[in-house]
């Protein structure tokens, strides 16, 4: 079923959910290890490249995903999940999409801050959308750093969140977006 139902997450969902997911952890290494390679490395071009890549991949399935979350009906709640618990994984829902979007911004701006356009997988090319400001490459360096850890260190608690139901409550919360 591609649509969602009262009690499932469909298809198109779940392809959201986890494309996402891998794209989020994935890019979250490579910019970690990437930013430590010396100038002599073969990966020194490369690995920019593919993160910039992904990066715009992610921004073009994330806005995606978005769009069809909103006009798409959610499954109803678990009955067992407590109100904090619902509170709380909504909130924490709400903080990663504002944490992605500011990190697809803040990397756009690193990677146009001189003026270079974002080359993705040497398919097409983004040019530089605004003007550059003072020290863009700097300020907008220290928000995407910050709000990438800020992200995994969520993305890690909604990791644990999952599993907790599975293994310990032993609800259909991971199940149904399996
Ligand atoms: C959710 C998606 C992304 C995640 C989780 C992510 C994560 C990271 C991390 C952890 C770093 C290393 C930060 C540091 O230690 O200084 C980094 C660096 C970088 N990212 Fe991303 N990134 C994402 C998307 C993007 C996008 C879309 C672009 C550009 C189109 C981009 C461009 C860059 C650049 C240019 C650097 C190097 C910054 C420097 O040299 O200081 N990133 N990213």
């Amino acid at each position: 079923m591609l649509r969602n139902s009262p009690s499932q997450f469909g298809l198109l969902s779940k392809l959201f959910h986890w494309a996402v997911a891998i794209l989020i952890i994935g890019l979250f290494a490579l910019g970690f290890w990437m930013v430590d390679l010396s100038y002599y490395s073969d990966w020194y071009q490369t690995a920019p490249f593919y993160h910039e890549s992904f990066g715009i991949l992610l921004a073009l399935i994330f806005i995606v995903s978005i769009v069809w979350r909103t006009i798409e009906i959610s499954p109803t709640n678990i009955a067992s999940h407590k109100h904090w618990e619902m509170v709380a994984s909504k909130q924490a829902k709400l903080l990663m999409t504002f944490l992605i979007f500011n990190i697809l911004i803040s990397g756009f701006l690193i990677s146009t801050a001189d003026f270079r356009g974002v080359n993705v997988f040497n398919l097409f090319e983004i040019p530089p959308l605004f003007e550059a400001f003072e020290n863009q490459e700097d300020i907008t360096g220290q928000i995407h750093k910050w709000c990438a850890y800020l992200l995994i260190g969520i993305v890690v608690v909604h990791m644990v969140a999952a599993l907790k139901h599975h293994f310990y409550d032993k609800d259909e919360t991971l199940k149904r977006i399996l």
